[in-house]
């Protein structure tokens, strides 16, 4: 059976690949100050614009959302111009660039918190990967707060908001939240009732926006 080569196009909804390259989502720690994306940033995936498409990195959706320092956001009107910076220097070399937006969830610590408390999770069940504080200390993992029902709006609000501004950034999205694992999957969710039904109510409302 012939197999379409690497180096075809390949028709993605409305985009056509130039080829079937696509890039994964690498978090790089690499934003500045505010986890605003920065030129380095912005060289970075330019390098790679000869992919068929870039799918960029873990980009946070609120504060709340924080889990890697340096990380990048899309949630402050900074975050939003460092990055134009990055889709321009994409776009400008004929590159396709998605972001996927994400919320950390469990996967995160104290130090990126708003209210400086634990991070939040569907269920108080502490994470497998290392912690690090947002100035980049390792220290060891927090057991995460687990949401309340009143916790879940804000936070699918904050999904759309972000998509809001990744499209007026020239940015597709790609949608993926540690927070949303736990939930969509068996493990490790223990109260998946409500959160469940709010999240399906979620992807109805980020989808239902223009890509
Ligand atoms: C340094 C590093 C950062 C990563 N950051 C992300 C990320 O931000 N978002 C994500 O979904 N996956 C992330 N991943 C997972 C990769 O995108 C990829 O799925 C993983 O490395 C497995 O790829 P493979 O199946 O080709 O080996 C990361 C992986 C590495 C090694």
């Amino acid at each position: 059976m012939p197999h379409p080569s690497l180096f075809q196009p390949l028709q993605l909804g409305s985009i056509t690949l130039p080829n079937r390259i696509i890039m994964a989502p690498l978090t790089r720690m690499r934003a500045g100050a505010g986890n605003v994306p920065t030129a380095l940033n912005a060289k970075y995936y330019a390098q790679r614009a000869t992919a068929g498409l870039i799918i960029a990195e873990g980009t946070a959706v609120s504060q709340q959302g924080q889990g890697y320092p340096n990380a990048p956001g899309i949630y402050t009107q900074e975050q939003l111009d460092g990055w134009k910076t990055v889709t321009e220097a994409v776009h400008s070399r004929g590159g396709r660039i998605f972001l996927q937006i994400a919320h950390n969830g469990r996967n995160s610590q104290s130090s990126f918190m708003p209210d400086g408390g634990p991070p939040v999770a569907p269920s108080a069940i502490p994470p497998t990967l290392p912690g690090f504080t947002s100035d980049g200390r390792q220290v060891p993992i927090e057991t995460p707060r687990p949401l309340r029902l009143e916790d879940i709006s804000p936070i699918v609000d904050s999904f759309t908001l972000a998509s809001r501004k990744a499209i007026q950034g020239r940015l597709r999205r790609s949608r993926a939240a540690s927070l949303q694992q736990p939930l969509d999957r068996s493990v490790p969710g223990r109260r998946i009732k409500h959160p469940v039904g709010r999240l399906r109510g979620f992807h109805r409302q980020s989808d239902a926006l223009p890509s």
